[in-house]
């Protein structure tokens, strides 16, 4: 029994659900066997609380941390923060170069509002939509946080199914929320079009993200742009995962398609927590006529962070460096299987690689897959957010041990090994939908 393992044990009574991010519960890797704490993490390593390293083949902070774990240039500008005072009385004259940098990097946008996580920056978002367009309902596509304005959606049983998870639950969100957030299908402008014109008069907003499972095709993001033009709806792109995954800012870039406001997060600040609303002036203006404000959203290391992170983003082009891995790894993944005879499928952002096994037994492959990494000292799943550090390492042990995984997962399909792989019991969870 691990000592991560034990301290599960104990954090399960001392904090509900056992930590504060669903995603880096071990349950959805290998219960038991993940090393679920760290002591230590630097480059595409980590170190669990016996000291043991791992090679991080796996959520890399959950796409925190495109330059690595501990990048020394973005460390030394945040202990500037810290030498220099986090806090004070005053602000911070960072925040505006980092606005004036986000705005740099999307012509389209004039102006900006800073949180610190994901979810903050989309009840921001959905704030300021409403506010401006004097409406309340959102159509949304994709995961888009915690915050009562999305997960009220899920009051009607299933409506995350395909954005979030099956069988959530929501308790605590106010059922009189029922009905002003509505989901619609990925990639799918009949199903949108039929809601506008079914709610017409009241939709503030569409939230989505630009990519998800599949690619966007051009049609859609270019036709969702004319619904909300010719129904004056505020469309707010979530770029809190895509954003600077394939382009030196939100993946929209790319498609050519503006929207009114734009999400950032996660990468921003390559480990340190700062997110961004950025927007069109007119748009954004109607935060004035609300009131968003927060303690927080003023301290230093996270205007630092975001400042540091671009700059280095933008010297090495780690966008082409991880699409570029990426699209390895992928290939090697639909190689080994092939090799291997086993069936999967591979997700489409290559800086974002996912395979799900083509399988009734997926789960029991996928926690087998992950307990037979930790043997060989990898954190690893079906996920991988690649990072510019994974550049750095031999991946061939990696594909040796995947391909005995596959080639064991194989005899398993086809009947040559009777016995289950991994006991019912100690199977890992399902994760986000959008993830395989
Ligand atoms: C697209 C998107 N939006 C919002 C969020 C929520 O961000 P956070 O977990 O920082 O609140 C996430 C997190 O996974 C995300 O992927």
């Amino acid at each position: 029994m691990n000592e991560g393992y034990m301290l599960w044990e104990k954090s399960k009574k001392l904090i509900p659900g056992g930590n504060m991010l669903i995603s880096k519960r071990p349950n959805l890797f290998a219960p038991r066997y993940w090393p679920t704490y760290y002591k230590k993490a630097k480059g595409c390593f980590v170190w669990d609380l016996e000291n043991k390293k791992y090679t991080d083949m796996s959520i890399m902070g959950i796409g925190t941390n495109i330059l690595g774990y501990g990048n020394e240039y973005v460390d030394d500008q945040v202990l500037k923060a810290i030498k220099f005072g986090n806090m004070s009385t005053l602000n911070c004259p960072e925040e505006v170069e980092l606005a004036e940098q986000l705005i740099k990097i999307h012509p389209w946008a004039n102006m900006v509002k800073f949180a610190r996580s994901g979810g903050e920056a989309n009840s921001i978002a959905v704030r300021i939509a409403r506010a401006f367009s004097g409406k309340d309902k959102v159509i949304f596509c994709g995961y888009h946080g915690w915050h009562d304005w999305y997960i009220s959606a899920s009051n009607k049983k299933g409506a995350l199914t395909e954005h979030l998870f099956q069988d959530l639950t929501s308790k605590g969100v106010p059922t009189s929320l029922n009905g002003t957030s509505i989901p619609f299908k990925w990639n799918d402008l009949s199903d949108l079009k039929r809601i506008i014109i079914k709610n017409k008069e009241e939709i503030g907003a569409i939230k989505m993200e630009v990519t998800r499972n599949i690619k966007p095709s051009k049609e859609f993001l270019k036709g969702v742009r004319e619904l909300c033009d010719y129904y004056k709806i505020v469309l707010i792109f979530d770029e809190c995962t895509s954003g600077f995954r394939e382009t030196f800012g939100g993946l929209h870039l790319k498609y050519g398609i503006d929207p009114d406001i734009s999400i950032f997060g996660k990468a921003l600040g390559n480990g340190y927590a700062i997110s961004a609303v950025i927007g069109k002036e007119k748009v954004m203006n109607a935060a004035k006529d609300s009131f968003i404000s927060s303690t927080f959203w003023t301290e230093r290391i996270g205007n630092l962070a975001g400042l540091a992170t671009l700059k280095e983003m933008k010297r090495i082009n780690s966008w082409n460096l991880i699409t570029n891995l990426g699209e390895e790894i992928q290939n090697k993944w639909k190689l080994t299987a092939k090799e291997s005879g086993i069936d999967i499928s591979v997700g489409v952002l290559p800086a974002i690689s996912s395979f799900k096994f083509n399988s009734k037994n997926s789960l029991e492959y996928k926690t087998f897959l992950t307990r037979e990494f930790l043997k060989r000292n990898y954190l690893a799943s079906n996920l991988l957010f690649v990072s510019t550090e994974h550049l750095k390492i031999d991946l061939s042990e990696y594909f040796e041990i995947l391909k005995n995984v596959f080639e064991k997962i194989a005899m398993r399909e086809s009947g040559e090994i009777k016995e289950k792989l991994v006991p019912d019991n100690e199977l890992c969870g399902e994760t986000f939908r959008r993830l395989n």
